[in-house]
């Protein structure tokens, strides 16, 4: 049998597959993605695994271009690098196609038979989005340092530490999420990737409601405002000032507020800042600092300077624009995401993963 094959039927097509094509299938689908999208597709042609974007799954969640989509593929490639090397793959197997849709990295199994057993997978599956309450407690100055240098192709990191710029921050967010909550067409992409029950949460993607830290009442509340028509009710008696104000508030509970900086919300640039929040967020976590992504703020510049705004968005979010230009101050750079980081005790659940014959092809045949 020479031609692709998805293999829905088998239980893990990574059985018939080389120890390490499965560890770097593993450990790439464990990356984060916006609302648990899972973006990428991974083939295996007996010689080389190709890392590609799922065209049906990104155009069934935010759309193939959308920096978001971009973002996670990058962090799946940044797994999938550091997965060869601790797996002693040479840098020289490692192709970049450039960001190609179909092609975002390809490796090669020259001497593939060489490489070690399977490493352990834990240190990218520990990675996690941790959406409680941290503490305030200032984080170790030299991990700051550390982070304040970290840099992917144009993209950096910018940290925020003081209580007034991560009040600003929060002021920014809450701003953004005012739009986001007016936006049908954001509330009705949110509410189509919202797991609300056991059974859908078992699928293995989107957004299972057990993983978002609601207080009591919340799941209620999300599905009271499941429907657009409902939530566009309540709206006008101003629920979108409180969901934004709840957003805000979450904010300011944390030790740092990190953000991915990087000059366009095209290919290069989005997958540059992806593998950087996917390789500040590895460490982090590793050092039992937790993180929390917000991507509202970012979401909304990339509306406005790719004209995406409802008519009676323009106007508050180019005000938004203006402000965040000022607290972030950098140049030709923008948020491409913002991460609240701090440290917590709790224990939070995990979010799940596609199972695995959903996002991988093999055109040799599987044993
Ligand atoms: C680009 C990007 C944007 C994200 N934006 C948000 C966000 O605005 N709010 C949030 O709570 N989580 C956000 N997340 C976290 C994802 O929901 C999370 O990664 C996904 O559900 C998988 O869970 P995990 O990180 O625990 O593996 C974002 C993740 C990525 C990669």
């Amino acid at each position: 049998m020479s031609e692709t094959q998805h293999r829905p039927d088998r239980a893990d097509p990574r059985e018939a597959l080389p120890t390490w094509v499965s560890y770097l299938v593993a450990a790439g689908s464990s990356a984060p993605s916006a609302d648990n999208g899972q973006p990428w597709n991974f083939s295996w042609d007996g010689t080389a695994l190709t890392l590609a974007l799922d065209a049906a799954r990104a155009q069934a969640g935010l759309g193939a271009d959308h920096p978001a989509v971009l973002l996670a593929m990058g962090a799946c490639l940044e797994n999938l690098v550091q997965a060869a090397t601790r797996a002693g793959l040479p840098p020289a197997q490692m192709q970049f196609p450039g960001g190609d849709h179909d092609a975002f990295l390809r490796i090669s199994a020259a001497g593939g038979e060489s490489v070690p057993d399977a490493a352990d997978t834990s240190y990218f599956t520990a990675r996690h989005t941790s959406r409680v309450p941290f503490s305030r407690d200032p984080l170790p100055s030299t991990l700051l340092d550390e982070l304040q240098e970290s840099r992917e192709g144009k993209a950096q990191v910018r940290v925020f530490s003081a209580p007034a710029q991560i009040a600003c921050i929060a002021g920014l967010i809450e701003a953004a999420s005012q739009a986001r909550f007016q936006n049908a067409e954001i509330h009705r992409w949110l509410v189509a990737s919202l797991r609300l029950s056991e059974s859908q949460a078992a699928q293995g993607d989107g957004l299972d409601v057990a993983t978002l830290g609601l207080p009591p009442g919340g799941r209620l509340l999300m599905r009271l405002i499941a429907d657009w028509r409902r939530m566009s009710v309540l709206n006008k008696l101003g629920a979108y000032k409180l969901l934004a104000k709840v957003e805000a508030l979450s904010v300011a509970h944390c030790g740092a507020v990190l953000a991915v900086m990087a000059p366009t919300w095209g290919t290069p640039d989005m997958l540059s800042a992806g593998r950087l929040l996917e390789r500040i967020w590895l460490l982090l976590n590793h050092q039992g600092i937790a993180v929390h992504p917000y991507f509202v703020l970012s979401d909304q510049l990339y509306r406005r300077d790719t004209g995406r705004l409802p008519p009676a968005h323009v106007a508050p979010v180019n005000a938004l624009a203006g402000s965040s230009r000022t607290v972030f101050r950098d140049g030709d750079l923008q948020p491409a995401v913002l991460l609240r980081v701090g440290r917590t005790a709790a224990q939070v659940p995990r979010s799940r993963r596609l199972p695995i014959a959903q996002v991988f092809a093999s055109s040799v045949l599987c044993k």
